[in-house]
């Protein structure tokens, strides 16, 4: 492995393109799932080793719900499957967190989800963070809403209010903003992923790889693309 300079703090990816992967191969979309899931769990390892501080994977958005129903049922079956396996990131040193609204699931995937964070707060490698029901605009209508609340309470004057201010509201709370946005699978959007915290990110789009194909060395490919980019925030080179 190349020596990896200048790695992003916070690294974003939309694992888009399983059901294209299992259309491929002549199989249901749900093996998709299964196989992204699997490139997923290497991927968040990977990033660990190398040194990542954070990986942001948009696992289930608010928009996702339109798909049909036997298909949000095997996302949620691999969900479970997985939140059961998450026991075992405290002893990697990864800390786990969920964005997104949890209520709307089962009480036994909430309580995997509060156990999985418990279990990892301490962890100082990687903090790995699952959005799931998660859409950026949803986040900042729920992040208005609390700190309405606040200002009601007597608890935030409105002239108070700045960026910073706003974004402790956000699920991402005390999470930098996104560096480098990955997405595979040949689509040139957001999708709703992160809309505040990708203001200034650097976008990586990977045409030729649908995700469950996305492999350590993809990593490595965005990794130094991103690393031949120039980020001026506005300011001059
Ligand atoms: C991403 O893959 C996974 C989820 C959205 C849950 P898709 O299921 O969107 O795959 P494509 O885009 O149809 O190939
Ligand atoms: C974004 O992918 C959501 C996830 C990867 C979880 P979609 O496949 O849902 O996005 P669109 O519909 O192509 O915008
Ligand atoms: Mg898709």
């Amino acid at each position: 492995m190349a020596e990896i300079r200048d790695l992003p703090t916070h690294v974003g990816i939309i694992m888009d393109g399983n059901g294209r992967w299992a259309q491929k191969r002549g199989l249901p979309r749900k093996m998709g799932h299964r196989a992204g899931a699997s490139a997923f769990k290497d991927i968040a390892r990977y990033a660990n080793k190398i040194g990542l501080k954070y990986l942001t994977a948009y696992v289930f958005s608010t928009e996702n719900w339109k798909r049909p129903q036997d298909e949000i049922d095997s996302i949620i079956k691999l969900l479970r499957s997985y939140l059961d396996e998450m026991d075992g990131y405290s002893k990697e040193n990864i800390r786990v967190r969920f964005i997104g609204d949890r209520t709307v699931f089962d009480e036994d995937i909430q309580a995997k989800m509060r156990k999985a964070e418990e279990k990892s707060k301490n962890a100082t490698g990687l903090t790995l963070i699952l959005a799931i029901n998660y859409g950026g605009r949803a986040e900042i209508a729920h992040a208005a809403s609390l700190l309405a609340a606040d200002v009601k309470a007597g608890k935030v004057e409105p002239e108070k209010v700045d960026e910073a201010l706003f974004a402790h509201y956000l699920y991402t709370d005390g999470i930098p903003d996104v560096d480098l946005l990955i997405r595979p699978s040949g689509e040139y959007r957001l999708s709703n992923f992160l809309i505040w915290q990708c203001a200034y990110a650097e976008y990586v789009f990977m045409s030729g790889v649908l995700w469950p194909d996305f492999k350590p060395e993809t990593l490595e490919e965005a990794l130094a693309e991103y690393q031949k980019r120039s980020r001026r925030f506005g300011g001059l080179a």
